[in-house]
């Protein structure tokens, strides 16, 4: 595993293990899966739904706490200060542990700066070692970070080869923010896993397209949390650290960039309302998560 440093100088592993869409019932043996694999890092969120079972995993696991680096978010239902702080506990309780490792602010709505100080005071707590984002383009990352004290250790986002996130890159470096690739793999989408150029680039190496896109983003400083609920391909993942791609292949690979999501149009009203419909629906219902 490789590692580097965030601006607090917190240690994360370029490469983890994405729960997303995986049932509660299925969360907890496919992290022993990645666990066995030699994942470390988990990511999850309350939106997910299985934040108790990635601390189930962890907490039989036999491994010290403090080899793990978990990833959890705060979903809009929970933004502002009180809100938020509440949802902090309940997700420290469900991931069994009294610390997480990195806290983000999902998605880029409601009371975003009291959600960020309630994290902010949570560090300071020492609950959380390091904060940040999710889903914050350029716009929005630079407003809340110019305000915040703490300034975000992360940005989650999606960053694959066909969307690579350039300009966000450029403007995270303003206070050294690492990027996260969520569907990192683009969940397959426009041919990821039988790509000729990633085809072509990884038969030099004996590595898969798959594999040969989470070391792009490895390698150019973006972790990645592939999900995998196949043995062979949750190996097939992690197996991406004992080769380097060259000058040339990254400037190939570059090329592919569409600069264009594979999923939504995260500024369409149609994304922004069904995220608000959703949000709206879940407060009426009085479900806490
Ligand atoms: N912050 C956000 O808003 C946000 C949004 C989306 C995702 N995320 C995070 O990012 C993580 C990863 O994204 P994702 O879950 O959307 O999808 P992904 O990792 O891009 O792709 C997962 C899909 O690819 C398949 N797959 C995995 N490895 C493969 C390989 N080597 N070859 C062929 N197929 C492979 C998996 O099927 P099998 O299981 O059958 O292998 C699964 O269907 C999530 O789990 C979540 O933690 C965050």
């Amino acid at each position: 595993m490789e590692f580097m440093k965030l601006n607090n100088g917190v240690e994360i592993p370029m490469l983890g293990f994405g729960v997303f869409q995986i049932a509660p019932e299925n969360t907890k043996s496919a992290v022993d899966q990645a666990i066995r694999a030699g994942y470390r890092l988990i990511d999850t969120a309350q939106a997910y739904g299985n934040e108790a079972q990635v601390g189930e995993a962890v907490a039989n696991s036999g491994i010290p706490r403090e080899k793990f680096f978990l990833v959890t978010k705060i979903w809009i239902t929970n933004a502002g200060y009180e809100k938020a702080k509440a949802s902090i506990e309940r997700s420290l309780k469900r991931l069994q542990t009294d610390y997480i490792d990195l806290m983000l602010i999902h998605q880029p709505f409601g009371d975003n700066y009291g959600t960020y100080r309630a994290m902010e005071d949570a560090c300071k707590e020492g609950k959380l070692r390091a904060i940040g984002l999710s889903n914050f383009f350029t716009d929005r990352y630079l407003d809340i970070s110019n305000f915040m004290e703490i300034k975000p250790a992360v940005d989650q986002m999606e960053v694959h080869v066909f969307d690579q996130q350039t300009e966000l890159r450029g403007a995270a470096e303003k206070y050294n923010t690492k990027l996260m690739a969520w569907s990192c793999l683009a969940q397959g989408r426009n041919g990821l896993f039988t790509d000729p150029i990633l085809t072509k680039i990884g038969k030099k190496y004996g590595k898969t397209p798959a594999q040969v896109n989470l070391r792009f983003l490895t390698q150019s400083g973006v972790v990645a949390i592939p999900r995998s609920t196949n043995a062979q391909r949750v190996k097939e993942n992690i197996d991406i650290f004992d080769f380097a791609l060259s000058t040339d292949d990254i400037e190939e690979i570059k090329k592919m960039d569409l600069d264009k999501s594979q999923f939504v149009v995260h500024q369409s009203r149609e994304f922004v309302e069904s995220m608000l419909d959703g949000a709206n629906q879940l407060m009426a219902s009085g479900m806490e998560i």
